[in-house]
């Protein structure tokens, strides 16, 4: 079966997605009997372009490379819906940039195409913070099938992990670092580099937000939290109700008095039971040097579970980046399709 594949929102990840396409076009086939035609690309920025035959992905980097837009190719008319229609698509890979308030556009697509039968993963937290039931309850009423491995830890397989390699076991704490912007800056300023430049760097480097302010308040931590409480646990902990520091007044002086106590400062995130019942935070803490987590570096992320039947549970991988969360929508992909 070739899997016809729609793409929303072509920036860093969307592109990003389609290079992975490309580039492993034969491998894919070869290696998990996967094959494609990407049929429809919406952006914002770049317009819409879709072709039911397959889209020229050569062509279509070439252009994203050169022009920044699809100003070189006819524009496709027509509403979200009337598109997927008209496209034939039977995945939806939506890439669109993160709205905790309102979800939107992530929202919107994701309704729209699992509401015909049509397979979605996403990268988006925005829509399964606003309404993770409501989608999941719709793919399940559509016969579809609705996938998020990249809104956590990117590409680093952390949702399979819980929902397929954990499976039997209970989970009993989640503490680890859980956002690659913040964790890339305290890096840097650790090695003698301002806040600024720092932050300058990873969003050049496509970790950051679109609004960086998401990651450096803890923000998008917190809805990561959020998220996987739901996954984990089935509750409803709404990202206003995460206890949230962010790192914006996190300063040298402070990281040297960190360094003579022998420890580093790290955004870390987690969930845990008390007797007033579940909390969720995102805080910077000092952690010692010789603690896993200190070596985390970079826009790494780690994560400890701790189980019932397996004792603590850590990954580590990347946390975010282009290709890493194109990797997370191809897995997906590729998962979906068996
Ligand atoms: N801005 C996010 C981060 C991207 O830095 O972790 C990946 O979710």
């Amino acid at each position: 079966m070739i899997n016809n594949i729609a793409l929303t929102g072509c920036g860093n990840v969307g592109t990003a997605l389609l290079e992975l396409l490309h580039e492993k076009k034969d491998e894919l086939k070869e290696k998990y009997g996967y094959e494609y035609k990407v049929v429809l690309i919406t952006d914002l920025m770049k317009g819409a372009i879709m072709n039911p035959e397959g889209l020229d992905l050569e062509e279509v980097l070439a252009a994203i490379k050169r022009d920044r837009s699809f100003n070189s190719f006819a524009q496709a008319g027509g509403s979200f819906g009337e598109l997927l229609d008209a496209s034939g698509a039977t995945v939806l890979a939506e890439c669109t940039p993160t709205n905790l308030k309102t979800g939107e556009p992530g929202y919107s697509h994701i309704k729209k195409a699992l509401s015909r039968g049509i397979n979605v993963t996403t990268s988006n937290k925005g829509p399964l913070a606003v309404a993770f039931d409501e989608l999941t309850k719709l793919a399940g009423e559509c016969g579809a099938s609705f996938s998020y491995e990249g809104v956590v830890m990117s590409g680093t397989p952390l949702i399979d992990m819980i929902k397929n390699g954990l499976a039997g076991c209970s989970v009993l704490k989640v503490e680890g670092i859980l956002n690659g912007t913040t964790n890339y800056i305290l890096t840097k300023m650790g090695t003698g580099m301002t806040y600024a430049d720092a932050l300058a760097e990873a969003t050049s480097l496509g970790y950051a937000e679109a609004d960086p302010s998401g990651d450096v308040e803890g923000w998008d931590a917190a809805v990561k939290v959020s998220i996987l409480t739901k996954i984990i646990f089935g509750l409803d902990v709404p990202v206003s109700d995460v206890t949230r520091i962010g790192i914006t007044l996190v300063t040298p002086q402070h990281m040297e008095e960190a360094k003579r106590r022998g420890c580093v400062i790290k955004l870390i995130a987690g969930i845990r039971f008390d007797a007033l019942g579940i909390h969720l935070y995102v805080m910077p803490k000092e952690i010692p040097v010789d603690h896993p987590l200190a070596a985390i570096s970079g826009a790494t992320n780690a994560v400890t579970i701790e189980t019932d039947n397996l004792g603590e549970v850590t990954l580590t991988g990347a946390g975010a980046g282009r290709r890493e969360t194109g990797q997370a929508l191809l897995s997906d992909m590729i998962r979906m399709s068996r």
